[in-house]
C-alpha cells in the first residue's frame, strides 16, 4: 500500500516527506528554507552564492533541491542544476546532465546517513527530469565527501587543476543514471 507522510505546517500548506532517516525528515526545499540553507552553506563550505542564485536553482530544479530537517530545524541541503554538454561517459555523446552545485550537512549531524539520502533524492530528482548523468566537483582534500560519492557509485573522472579560488584542485566525479 502506498503510504505518504505529510507535515502539516498550516491548514493551507503541507509538505511531502520523501524519506525519513532517524529523526531527520527529507523533503523538497521551498522559498522559506533558503535563508537557513544559506546559513548552513556559510557554516560548512568556503564556496558561497548570492540570494538570487539560490532562488534561481529552486525555481529551475525544485525536484533536486532537497533539505533535511530535524524537529523543525534544517540540518542539511543539496541543490542542483541541469545542463546540456558532452558526456562524461560516452565518447562523442551530447547529453542532459545534472550538476550538484552544493551539498552539506551540519557538523553535529554528520555520519548519520543524511548526506547519502540527500544525494539519493537529488539523483531521483534529476532522473525525473530525464538527465542521463549527474556530476559534481569536490576538493581533492575533502576525503569524507569523496568517499561518500565513491560509495554511491560516482566515478572520479578528472582532476581539475586550481579549480578553487584558493588554488586547490578538484576532482570531477560523475555517475551514469541509466547505464
Ligand atoms: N553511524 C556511523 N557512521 C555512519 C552512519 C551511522 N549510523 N551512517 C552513515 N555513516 C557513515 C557513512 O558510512 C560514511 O562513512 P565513511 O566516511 O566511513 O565512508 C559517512 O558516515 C558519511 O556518510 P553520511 O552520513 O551519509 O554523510 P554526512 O551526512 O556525514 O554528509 C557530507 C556528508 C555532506 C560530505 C558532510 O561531510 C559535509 O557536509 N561536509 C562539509 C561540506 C562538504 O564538504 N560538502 C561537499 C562539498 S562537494 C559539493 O558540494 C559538490
Ligand atoms: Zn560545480
Amino acid at each position: 500500500m502506498l503510504k505518504i507522510k505529510y507535515l502539516f505546517i498550516s491548514p493551507f500548506f503541507v509538505q511531502v516527506i520523501l524519506r525519513e532517516i532517524g529523526q531527520c525528515a527529507v523533503r523538497r526545499a521551498e522559498l522559506g528554507d533558503l535563508i537557513p540553507v544559506m546559513e548552513i552553506n556559510l557554516k560548512t563550505l568556503p564556496e558561497h552564492y548570492s540570494d538570487y542564485f539560490y532562488e534561481s536553482l529552486l525555481a529551475e530544479l525544485p525536484e533536486a533541491f532537497i533539505v533535511g530537517e530535524i524537529q523543525g530545524k534544517l540540518v542539511g541541503y543539496i541543490m542542483c542544476k541541469t545542463e546540456y554538454g558532452f558526456s562524461n561517459f560516452k565518447k562523442l555523446g551530447f547529453v542532459k546532465k545534472g550538476h550538484v552545485v552544493s551539498v552539506a550537512v551540519l557538523d553535529e549531524h554528520r555520519r548519520k546517513g543524511i548526506g547519502r539520502v540527500l544525494v539519493e533524492e537529488a539523483i531521483n530528482g534529476v532522473k525525473s527530469k530525464k538527465c542521463d548523468e549527474l556530476y559534481l566537483e569536490v576538493r581533492c582534500s575533502n576525503s569524507d565527501a569523496v568517499r561518500l560519492y565513491e560509495k554511491m557509485g560516482f566515478i572520479n573522472k578528472q582532476r581539475l587543476k586550481s579549480y578553487y579560488r584558493d588554488g586547490e584542485d578538484a576532482y570531477l566525479m560523475a555517475i551514469e543514471l541509466n547505464p
